[in-house]
């Protein structure tokens, strides 16, 4: 929830600024206490007297609000008064010093002093968007431990079409809400996650491993740990970074190694949900020293590796739930269905790589949940941490069932 949450609302010089009036509205009228700050540009798309009005609060915008006098902004102490900070529209500008660390107006500053968590809210043009720079950026931003949220698609101000609209008000307060409430409706209950992918060494220098990031394995942890379950987290080789009292993260490289750790403490858990896309094969030597490049073909043997959420399906008791991924290119429904009776799970989470802004290297994800009852619920494109959201109250709807 977002009653009595102290919000600093970022806002930068995007034609999306406008959309921070009704933001400010939904967020004041659900009880949060709301401080602006306007990048100098920002001030050109939309008034402070406007964002102040609604917000009942001053709106800062200069560091050095007058100098002369020796005036300045205290954005340490903006920093450190927010609960959560939103930067809502984040031009591809901004979001390029933020992730670079520079500091030359007061949203910056308070950014770098603050202490709670960041979203951002990106806002440009497709072509900006899709830059390599920009999504670069957007990543090492998200390796901060900052939640980017989704964009849209649809007419652009250039008057293109394409991914890089702002989301729109209302979706942006449900985002935030969501994320925000803390039910402990899991109190007590002990989760098993996997996440990320495995890599399956082939010599000192090389492995054969997946596009798999670890997005959505981490964001079901967040998820649960939200609800007040303790969470552990057996990743996979990710860059991610997460910080939770709840979550307790096991790193592992090879699949052997997330068997291992896997079976070990799924006995303690009430729950457990496998989103890591484990490699089905591995070599079956792995070479001590770097293997030379000879003739024109190299042969690789692999073998099987054992299948995780098999093992578990085959250990589960009445009590515990087990969840698994398919992530299929074709024949999707069936193949799932296939995975879920196969592995004895409770229900399993269906991609299909056929869908636009679904699969391993997008933020946001296209699911189908497919019960052992054979009831099957569709789910709209969403964040992957809406998804996740979805998924840990699927889980929590089968045990208040
Ligand atoms: N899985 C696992 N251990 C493996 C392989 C897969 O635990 N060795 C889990 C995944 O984490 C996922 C589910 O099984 O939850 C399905 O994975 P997927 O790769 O879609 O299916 P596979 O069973 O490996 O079959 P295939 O690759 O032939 O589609």
């Amino acid at each position: 929830m977002l009653k009595g949450k102290k919000i600093i609302l970022g806002v930068t010089g995007s034609i999306a600024a406008y959309k921070t009036a009704t933001l400010i509205r939904l967020l004041v009228k659900q009880g949060a206490e709301v401080k602006v700050i306007m990048t100098p540009d920002a001030k050109a798309f939309i008034t402070p007297l406007t964002l102040a009005t609604l917000s009942k609060n001053p709106v800062h915008s200069e560091l050095l609000a007058n100098a002369e006098s020796g005036e300045w902004t205290n954005h340490v102490e903006l920093g450190l008064w927010a609960d959560l900070l939103l930067i809502a529209p984040a031009t591809a500008n901004t979001i390029a010093k933020m992730a670079h660390g520079l500091c030359d107006n007061l949203l910056l500053a308070t950014y770098l002093s603050a202490r709670c968590k960041t979203y951002i809210a990106p806002a440009m043009d497709m072509d900006m968007y899709a830059h390599t720079s920009t999504q670069t950026n957007l990543e090492k931003l998200r390796q901060y431990g900052n939640i980017i949220l989704p964009v849209a698609e649809g007419e652009l101000a250039s008057g293109l079409n394409g991914f890089g609209r702002m989301l729109e008000p209302e979706e942006v307060f449900t985002f935030l809400t969501h994320h925000n409430t803390a039910t402990q409706k899991l109190k007590g209950k002990r989760v098993l996650v996997t996440a990320g992918p495995t890599y399956e060494s082939i010599d000192p220098v090389r492995f054969i491993g997946n596009h798999s990031s670890g997005k959505m394995g981490f964001s079901i942890a967040e998820a649960f740990a939200r609800h007040g379950a303790k969470v552990t987290l057996i990743s996979g080789p990710t860059d991610l970074h997460l910080q939770h009292e709840n979550i307790c993260r096991v790193n592992v490289t090879s699949a052997e190694e997330m068997y291992d750790k896997t079976v070990k403490q799924f006995g303690k858990s009430d729950i457990a949900v496998m989103s890591a896309a484990v490699a089905d094969y591995t070599p079956e030597k792995v070479s001590i020293t770097k293997i030379k490049k000879s003739g024109n073909e190299l042969h690789l043997k692999l073998l099987k590796t054992k299948d995780i959420l098999a093992e578990l399906g085959r250990n589960k008791n009445k009590k515990q739930i087990l969840v698994g991924f398919a992530l299929e290119t074709d024949h999707e429904l069936e193949n799932a269905t296939k995975k879920l009776k196969a592995k004895n799970l409770d229900f399993i989470v269906l991609n299909s790589l056929q869908s636009k802004g679904a699969g391993f290297s997008h933020d946001t994800n296209k699911i189908t949940i497919i019960h052992k009852n054979g009831i099957t619920q569709d789910f709209k494109l969403k964040s992957k941490s809406e998804v996740a959201n979805d998924i840990v109250n699927q889980i929590i709807a089968l045990i208040h069932a």
